[in-house]
């Protein structure tokens, strides 16, 4: 699908379209060619305008930070925040199963889908309808005491007045929890004393919690805060497949807890991404940059927002506002000096630093080709008895190739969901390996005369 297209609208014009990477048997899509991609071209933005934009810039595309939440009126149930795009129904689900239903809320999904900045809108719409929030964010070392602590140190400190804390007392409401380690217990006597209150108590990069003794905890505290009606949710966010995984199996929280996988952002959602953020920053994004962009990202907010930065940036970089192919290409440049080295690695080794054409077909197909909204993809055979054709996200790939993908781990079937669906193991290396084609294409190509390696 993307990356052929991609390719072409990279090529310098009256030249032959480069050999397919690929069988091309999957339905391709077809983006026109952009004006203005040949290299060099300057513009004229002056020293002062231009450092004005660059700030610009870097507030209207932030990769490396979570949106954050504003509250829109006093009066007023709606949060928002100017670059936030979509999740309506996971917000929804959300706010319905912590004001409504009394539910707990676990959200789950990979790196970089938006999971910190969806809470962030749930915790200022929450903090509009009158909740009282805190939020902690775990470490490697967190341990049932230490997130409770840091939750209650988060709430609000006039809240402290409740317990039986004095004014040399810890701030929030930390004196509601005993001198010794918490347990799930004194979370409930905890929350008597805060009763007449709706709390909502966020805990981020739960993931990262090695401690399963914890997750038990955990599991305890969401069945006895549910059992006996406590005005207390948890949101529990982290990287994961499913919540189980995150959360451990306990099958006695079933009932009261909402499961909320985060999904990809659609194409045209980080379309709109790139539209929004261009129109905060002031600069020209055409629509086929804004495809461009979209077909690389396939649905990951922080490489939309990454490669919308770092073209804008190279485009400034030229005294330009409007963003050409060639600081696109500049930005996929970027974004693959910028990857996770643990993801460079993967990509090595299963390519064997792309010596390895048939792997690298195999994993092209899976990057490029048909996904769900949760990044998994289908593998089946088709093709006469005699000879079977294996697809890969539609694609036609060597059974080898894919069989060496499949043991490196750099792929692995999706738990749970029946046979036949397959995701990425890393975030960002389906997006790595797209970058990686297209910049491919893009490379010089050697003279009749040259030899081969
Ligand atoms: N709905 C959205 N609209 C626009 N940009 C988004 C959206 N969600 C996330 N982003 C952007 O994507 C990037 C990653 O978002 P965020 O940090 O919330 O993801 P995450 O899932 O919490 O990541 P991690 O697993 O690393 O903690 C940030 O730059 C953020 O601004
Ligand atoms: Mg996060």
């Amino acid at each position: 699908m993307p990356v052929r297209a991609l390719a072409d609208l990279f090529r310098p014009r009256g030249e032959a379209p480069a050999p397919d990477f690929r069988t091309a048997e999957e339905p391709e899509i077809t983006i026109p060619p952009m004006p203005g991609t040949e290299p060099g071209e300057e513009g004229s933005l002056t020293r002062p305008s231009l450092d004005a934009a660059r700030r610009r810039l870097a507030e209207s595309f932030t990769p490396t930070r979570p949106l954050v939440g504003r509250r829109k009126r006093k009066d007023g149930d709606q949060s928002s925040s100017i670059g936030f795009i979509g999740r309506e129904a996971e917000r929804e689900r959300i706010m319905r199963a912590v004001a409504e239903d009394r539910s707990h809320v676990v959200i789950f999904g990979e790196r970089g889908r938006g999971k910190t900045s969806l809470a962030n809108m749930v915790m200022a719409q929450a903090l509009a309808m009158g909740f009282v929030v805190a939020r902690h964010v775990c470490a490697a070392n967190s341990d049932f005491d230490s997130i409770m602590r840091g939750l209650f140190r988060d709430i609000p400190r006039w809240l402290s007045t409740l317990g039986p804390a004095g004014p040399e007392d810890p701030p929030g409401a930390l004196g509601l929890l005993p001198d010794r380690p918490v347990l799930p217990g004194d979370v409930m006597v905890a929350s008597n004393a805060l009763i007449e209150l709706r709390l909502l108590l966020v805990v981020d990069e739960f993931d990262r919690v090695v401690d399963q003794e914890t997750r038990t905890a955990f599991a305890d505290t969401l069945k006895q805060l549910s059992d006996r009606g406590v005005p207390l949710s948890f949101v529990i966010i982290g990287v994961s497949e499913s919540a189980e995984e995150l959360l451990g199996r306990h099958p006695s929280i079933q009932r009261c807890v909402t499961r909320v996988p985060l999904p990809l952002l659609s194409h045209e959602e980080v379309e709109e991404l790139v539209e929004r953020g261009a129109e905060r920053a002031g600069l020209d994004y055409s629509p086929t940059a804004r495809a461009c962009i979209a077909e690389l990202a396939r649905g990951v907010p922080y490489m939309g927002q990454l490669l919308a930065l770092r073209a804008g940036q190279a485009a400034l970089d030229h005294g330009r506002t409007a963003v050409q192919g060639s600081d696109l290409i500049a930005a996929m440049q970027a974004a693959v000096v910028e990857a996770d080295p643990r993801i460079i690695a993967i990509y090595d080794s299963v390519t064997r630093m792309e010596r390895d054409p048939a792997a690298l077909g195999a994993l092209r197909a899976a990057a490029a080709g048909r996904q769900d909204s949760l990044g998994r993809f289908q593998v089946w055979q088709d093709g006469p008895p005699d000879k079977p054709v294996l697809r890969v996200a539609g694609i036609a790939a060597d059974p080898d190739a894919w069989r060496r993908v499949l043991q490196s781990g750099a792929i692995h079937p999706f738990r749970g969901d029946g046979p036949g669906l397959y995701v990425f193991g890393e975030a960002m290396l389906q997006q790595l390996v797209l970058l990686r084609a297209v910049l491919a294409q893009q490379a010089p190509r050697p003279g009749p005369g040259a030899t081969p390696e």
